[in-house]
């Protein structure tokens, strides 16, 4: 998998109807194969003639979005932002369990924050559910391992330096409605179902290398 210009569409790790019946094999197909491949086009149209620029990590492009030519920097904010928050999203899903919970360090971490496990789900669902328009709810750390609750709209992502994304719960349409309609609610519940918090610990051990 590249991880610079051209930008390609990453492959799911799991089945299309892995997911079901929290989200269904043809949201999965439009959200992957449609919307996520036009952020990677777009991306690589945007950077097409920045030759300097093809070397460069989406990460790094995305932290310092406002070193980059004035007349890329909002294309690379949406597009960019659009193929790291999709990749993040896509890699840290997996078949639905009832009884989801981290352990560990980070399920520590999230406790000392929001109290219990049940009080992350309240932070992180409402930061979705109430997150006006198009945007994600987000899990991030610090570099000390504190991690947090926010929302952003559109395709902002937290990446920053003090910031690494964890979880990122989309909560734009194209995400939930051909299958939940208007019930952004009713997904984000069933979202919890569907986080590989193994693969989200396995992100939050390696703070270290994010924040180098
Ligand atoms: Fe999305």
């Amino acid at each position: 998998m590249r991880e610079s210009y051209p930008f390609e569409l990453i492959a799911l790790q799991y089945e299309y109807d892995a997911l079901e019946p929290c989200i269904d094999e043809e949201t999965l197909h439009y959200h992957h194969d449609r919307h996520l491949q036009t952020y990677v086009d777009n991306l690589n149209k945007t950077l097409k003639d920045y030759p300097k620029l093809h070397c460069m990590n989406l990460p790094t492009l995305l932290v310092n979005i406002y070193s980059l030519p004035d007349e890329i920097q909002t294309a690379v904010k949406n597009n960019g932002g659009g193929v790291f928050n999709h990749n993040l999203y896509f890699s840290i899903l997996r078949s639905p369990r009832e009884d989801n919970r981290p352990s560990g360090e980070l399920a520590d971490s999230i406790n000392a924050k929001f109290g219990s496990f049940e009080g992350f789900k309240k932070a992180l669902s409402s930061a979705a559910v109430g997150q006006f328009g198009s945007g994600y709810g987000w899990l991030v750390t610090d570099r000390h391992g504190k991690v947090s609750v926010m929302s952003a709209p559109n395709q902002n992502t937290p990446l920053g330096r003090e910031t690494m994304p964890l979880i990122p719960l989309d909560v734009w349409e194209h995400a939930y409605y051909l299958q939940y309609k208007n019930k952004r609610g009713e997904y984000t519940e069933n979202f919890f179902k569907l986080i590989n918090w193994e693969q989200v610990e396995k992100l939050y051990k390696n703070r270290e290398n994010f924040f180098k």
